[in-house]
Parts: C-alpha cells; sequence; structure tokens
C-alpha cells in the first residue's frame, strides 16, 4: 500500500510522524529556559535559546518545514527579524536585490535605510510591468524578493516566471507569504526559494505574540542560526509555546478566514457607501484568474474604499462596536487600519492616490467571528456616510 502525505491540517498539528513513548505529554511542554545542561568535555551542539536550538522553537520549526514542504525552517523574534536575516544570509556588501515595489512598509523601510549601509542596493519593481524584472537584474543580482497577496490591494502575483528568470540566472526568489499562510499557498511549490511569514498574523492567529519565521534549504537555514546566534533576534520560549497552540488550529481558522472573507467582500461589493472592494476572490479583481489558480483559498483580508472619504472612514471607524482600529492582522477578532495613517503614511495623499490607495481606503482583517455580526457592524458603523 502506498504511503499517502499528511494533510495540511495533520501537519499543523503533528509535523512528520515521530516516535512516541508512553507517559509523554500531549502538549509540547515550554522549556522556559535560557540554556540547558553541558555535557562536560563535549564539543557538540550547545542549547541555548538565542542560537534558536531551545525545544520550542525546533518544534514549530519542524511543522512549519513540513507545512512548507522545506528542508527546514527556523522562527525569529519578529517578522522583521527574519526578514532582515533572511536577506543577510544571501547577500553580500555589493551584492543587488530587486524587490516588488508592492511590499509592507517595515520591509521597504529596511531595505530603503539600512541596506545601503551593508553596501547592498536595491532596485523596486512595479509587478504589472512583467517585462521590467528582467530589465533590471545585473550581473550582481543575487536575490528578487516579492510579497503575495500584496497589502493592501490584495495583488496576487504568479510566481512561476518569475522563479524561472531567477533560477536561469542562479538567483534566490525569497517570498513573504504571511497574508496567505501555508494553508492557502506555499510558494515553494511554485519555484520560490525562500519563504518569509510575520508569525505574529495568521500562524499564530491570536493578536498576543510577536514571531517571525524563515522557511527554504538547509544551507539557508544554516546561514540564518549563524546570523541569530550573533545578531540574536531569538523568539522566546513562551512566545514559541503560543504560536505551537495557535498553529494547530491554523488550517480551520483560515477556512473560516476565507468565507467570511469572501462573504464580507461580496457584502461590501453591494454597499452604497463602498465604491471599490479589493478581494481576490471577486471576479472583478485583476489577478482573479492568477489567484483561482494558484491559490487554496482567498484569504481574510480585503481593502474597501469609501465613497466619502477620510472623514467617512473616520467617523465609520469610530463606530465600529465589533471590528477593533489596530494596525495588524490574521489574528481571530477582525481588525480594521487606515493605510494612510499606517503602513503608507510616508506616501503624499497623491502618491497614494496613484498606488490605488486613496484616503477613505480601509484595510479589514477579517477574523472567525460570525461574519452577519461583522456586516452588521459595518452596515451600522456606515450608515449616513455617503
Ligand atoms: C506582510 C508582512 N510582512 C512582515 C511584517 C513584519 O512582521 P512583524 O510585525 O511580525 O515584525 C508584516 C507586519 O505587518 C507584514 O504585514
Amino acid at each position: 500500500m502506498s504511503r499517502r502525505e499528511a494533510g495540511l491540517s495533520t501537519r499543523a498539528i503533528h509535523g512528520p510522524p515521530r516516535p512516541r513513548r508512553n507517559r509523554d505529554p500531549v502538549a509540547f511542554p515550554i522549556f522556559q529556559s535560557s540554556t540547558f545542561i553541558n555535557p562536560i568535555g563535549s564539543a557538540g551542539e550547545v542549547l541555548y535559546t538565542r542560537y534558536g536550538n531551545n525545544p520550542n522553537q525546533v518544534e514549530l520549526a519542524r511543522r512549519l518545514s513540513a507545512l512548507e514542504g522545506a528542508e527546514a525552517a527556523i522562527f525569529l523574534a519578529s517578522g522583521m527579524g527574519a526578514t532582515a536575516l533572511a536577506h543577510l544570509a544571501l547577500l553580500n556588501p555589493g551584492d543587488h536585490l530587486v524587490s516588488s515595489q508592492w511590499i509592507y512598509g517595515g520591509t521597504r523601510q529596511l531595505f530603503d535605510r539600512e541596506f545601503g549601509r551593508f553596501g547592498i542596493d536595491v532596485t523596486y519593481v512595479n509587478p504589472d510591468r512583467r517585462r521590467d524584472w528582467k530589465k533590471r537584474l545585473r550581473k550582481t543580482t543575487r536575490a528578487v524578493f516579492v510579497e503575495t497577496p500584496t497589502n493592501p490591494l490584495m495583488r496576487v502575483l504568479d510566481l512561476e516566471p518569475l522563479a524561472r528568470l531567477c533560477h536561469d540566472r542562479g538567483i534566490a526568489l525569497v517570498v513573504d507569504s504571511t497574508f496567505a499562510s501555508p494553508i492557502n499557498y506555499r510558494p515553494l511549490e511554485h519555484g520560490a526559494d525562500v519563504v518569509i511569514h510575520s508569525a505574529t498574523k495568521y500562524l499564530n492567529g491570536h493578536s498576543d505574540i510577536i514571531g517571525g519565521a524563515v522557511a527554504g534549504t538547509e544551507s539557508v537555514i544554516e546561514e540564518i542560526r549563524q546570523l541569530l546566534q550573533v545578531w540574536g533576534p531569538a523568539l522566546d520560549p513562551h512566545a514559541a509555546w503560543l504560536i505551537d497552540r495557535g498553529m494547530k488550529t491554523l488550517a480551520v481558522r483560515m477556512q473560516r478566514h476565507n468565507t467570511n472573507g469572501m462573504q464580507f467582500a461580496k457584502w461590501a461589493e453591494g454597499h452604497p457607501s463602498i465604491t471599490t472592494v479589493h478581494y481576490p476572490g471577486l471576479t472583478a479583481h485583476p489577478d482573479h484568474t492568477v489567484a483561482a489558480a494558484t491559490l487554496d483559498g482567498f484569504g481574510g483580508m480585503v481593502g474597501i474604499q469609501l465613497a466619502g472619504g477620510a472623514q467617512a472612514a473616520e467617523r465609520m471607524l469610530r463606530r465600529l462596536r465589533i471590528a477593533q482600529h489596530a494596525p495588524s492582522l490574521g489574528g481571530v477578532e477582525t481588525l480594521v487600519s487606515e493605510p494612510r495613517l499606517t503602513s503608507h503614511a510616508s506616501l503624499t495623499p497623491e502618491q497614494r492616490q496613484a498606488q490605488g490607495i486613496p484616503d477613505g481606503f480601509v484595510r479589514v482583517s477579517l477574523g472567525i467571528e460570525d461574519v452577519e455580526d461583522i456586516t452588521a457592524d459595518f452596515e451600522r458603523a456606515l450608515r449616513g456616510t455617503t
């Protein structure tokens, strides 16, 4: 009988099968310890929580590698820590990075403010201009970075042509897959080399920790391990344990985020105070075809544009009773934020308008509440805003 591969929900809960012993705890315990007794005279691996080899950190890595189909993975103290160390593992002074323009504002700041100090040049590409990827490559290009689905327009990129372009030239394709989670999309299956997550979001799912993760080949992850030892953004064991607990329900949470996202987007499409809805599950979305062909779910993130602009948005936000105004996403509770004041605050109103993010744009991270309660919350909050 051929062995069938475990499903994603099973992988999220158990990771690869391992031996069980009588009296083992069912829930992986917290090793809330900075250090571990080291065999005297041993030159073997030293266990130390900053090294990323605390058992709680290792347990998470096992499960994420199984979910992403990666050789290895590593967890760090934040999504930004994961993005920073993944790039430092791939790039040296004199190297060139090509990045999508459609990326999280914090990542953009990391590239613009910090990478120059390490002699790493960054060039941005508008993914709508597909030919520009090739045009922007240099002899020194060592990595291409993209985010998909993107924030806040939920654009979905087709990785396969980009992966071919990179692989022909020995360039690493790095993908921030935070918005999808491995339940909706696994970039390595589409040719990516390295996957990054802000574990703060869907992987943990409860808005109570900050964490990050990278998955890829053993050699890239080993390089990140070495960097972690000296740069130090290690994940605390208690936060690791909470992510462990969160990941057990990742697959069912994502199913609910997907259905709530779709239902909310359809409701928003028919609302007179909302002029545009950005959700890849809607046929009107510019990437609907790519999204339908490559994603296993359209996700729980929706962008809505209010007819009444910034004033209407502020009024609505003040009147919401269930959805909370907080700048994060991927938790069980619905969160809303305005890109003009958070992720895209550094741009002028004209620049935001040109990018398709005018004032009055609200980003909604659908939680797993009863979606009828969320739409009713918005319905009530929007009354009289047109
Ligand atoms: C797509 C994406 N990547 C990375 C990050 C950074 O993650 P963290 O806040 O865990 O450092 C964020 C945070 O909002 C994000 O939205």
